[in-house]
């Protein structure tokens, strides 16, 4: 079949805004201050950005780098660059099965994003003055979390919406949306941030942050930061590896690779120095866990002036942030049958889309439903922890601690052992000479040979119970 010319980016900046929207999403924003706050801050951090710029940043260039000399989405791409026949496909397809898994319970978390937007705009969160006015505010998550119906209504608009801008493809869709939605939460983020600086509990937030302080931390906190690090930058399933494949030839992997990774690290870290100060602010702890977002920050947000406009724009944030990680999610998946079963982008999006959101209900009824037990708190805690008790839990498990390092851990070895058998590529060349010192690319190479396969491996067996 002739197949009209591939999609690509505008442009490079359209590129890096479209990846870094897909890297900064709830990991950022809801798990990655909870889990600081749970490690006890400090030390925490400092392994997590350790773990950011060692493993990574290297795996993010190999990712990117393999999709752009395939020009392909990641089955077809391993495919194209080895041999018949190759076990290579099997990390891609587990990367489009990781995407498909992942979306369908992100979209439910992501509709909770919206409703408290709903919630907010509504006047929820202001005004709140004596104890028990305090404790209403608090108490809509769970509320929120046993209601099958607003599960579903939100999971089904958030769902929409995806499928919507992907449809739209490439320039007009993913890469517009995120022109418009990436600079706006820079903006909003910002705003909280400087706002935050004027509360009293902003020294004590930053001191929490980034002083050293190692009494809380374990060895499960290390492994954590390292295990969040493929998450939040959307390592391991061929989400980077996709994005890297509309990239136009002459546009640098590793500069790129570098620029989203920054971005995403300031997103999360703006994020703690955002929430951390109106948490100790407003007499709420740190290790408060997922309620972090959901519970304490409308708490926050109901106590002070202005508290609607704050929720509303808080709120807005999140699901912007959600939107642009969940289109990412949503392409990887589409783009397998566009790319080798030739369907046309909309068949393919709205099937594969209509499919995610069927396999999203169980997600969203996990609530609401007796077979899932009650307790929201504790069930809410295991949704990015993953203790898997329930439908929801058993799937963010399965994915964060299996799906995504095995993918991370064929992606690494893929393309550092393979690369002298894809070296004899012209373009590849013209890649290895891009501007990187020799020595510099001998490092990233032994890291993804053998720095990141090792680490990875001890996050697996850190999931296994085994460390
Ligand atoms: N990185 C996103 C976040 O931090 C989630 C995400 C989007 C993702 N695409 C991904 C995670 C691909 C793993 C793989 O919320």
């Amino acid at each position: 079949m002739a197949e009209a010319k591939r999609s690509q980016w505008g442009s490079k900046v359209g590129f890096v805004l479209a990846a870094a929207g897909s890297a900064v999403g709830l990991g950022n924003l809801w798990k990655f201050p909870y889990i600081t706050g749970e490690n006890g801050g400090g030390a925490f951090v400092l392994i997590y950005l350790f773990c950011i710029l060692l493993v990574g940043v290297p795996i993010m260039v190999g990712e990117v780098y393999v999709g752009k000399l395939a020009q392909k989405a990641p089955v077809g791409a391993f495919g194209d660059l080895t041999p018949l026949g190759s076990p290579w496909k099997l990390v891609g397809a587990l990367g489009v099965l990781a995407g498909f898994v992942i979306l369908s319970y992100y979209s439910v978390v992501a509709g909770w994003a919206m409703h408290y937007v709903y919630l907010a705009a509504t006047g929820a969160f202001s005004g709140a003055e004596t104890a028990e006015e305090i404790a209403a505010v608090g108490a809509h998550f769970g509320a929120l979390y046993a209601n099958p119906g607003a599960n579903i209504f939100w999971h089904t608009l958030f769902m929409a919406i995806t499928v919507g801008i992907v449809t739209v493809g490439i320039q007009k869709g993913v890469e517009l949306a995120s022109r418009i939605m990436m600079p706006a939460l820079f903006v909003m983020l910002i705003a909280l941030v400087i706002y935050a600086t004027t509360l009293d509990g902003f020294d004590r937030a930053v001191g929490f942050v980034f002083g050293f302080h190692t009494d809380q931390l374990t060895g499960g906190g290390v492994l954590e930061a390292l295990g969040h690090s493929f998450f939040t930058l959307s390592l391991g399933m061929g989400a980077m590896l996709t994005y890297g494949s509309y990239m136009k030839k002459e546009d640098g992997v590793v500069a790129t690779s570098f620029i989203i990774s920054g971005l995403d690290t300031a997103v999360a870290l703006m994020a703690c120095l955002a929430l951390f100060p109106i948490t100790f602010s407003y007499g709420m702890e740190a290790a408060a866990g997922p309620g972090l977002v959901f519970v304490n920050m409308p708490t926050a947000f109901a106590q002070m002036p202005g508290g609607t406009l704050w929720a509303i724009l808080f709120f807005v944030l999140l699901t912007f942030a959600a939107l642009t990680s969940a289109i990412s999610l949503l392409e990887v998946v589409a783009s397998y049958f566009i790319d080798e079963l030739k369907w046309p982008r909309w068949r393919a999006v709205a099937l594969t889309g209509g499919a995610i959101f069927l396999f999203g209900i169980p997600s969203a009824l996990s609530g609401g439903t007796e077979l899932f037990g009650s307790g929201f708190q504790s069930k809410i805690q295991s949704v990015f922890g993953g203790d898997g008790k329930n439908w929801f839990d058993s799937l963010d498990y399965l994915a964060s601690n299996w799906m995504l390092p095995l993918g991370g851990l064929g992606i690494a070895l893929f393309a550092s052992w393979r690369i002298e058998e894809v070296k004899r590529r012209e373009a590849l060349l013209g890649e290895r000479t891009e501007g990187a010192p020799l020595a510099a690319y001998l490092a990233w190479l032994w890291i993804l040979r053998v720095v990141a396969p090792v680490a990875i491996v001890l996050v697996m067996l850190h999931a296994l119970g085994v460390l």
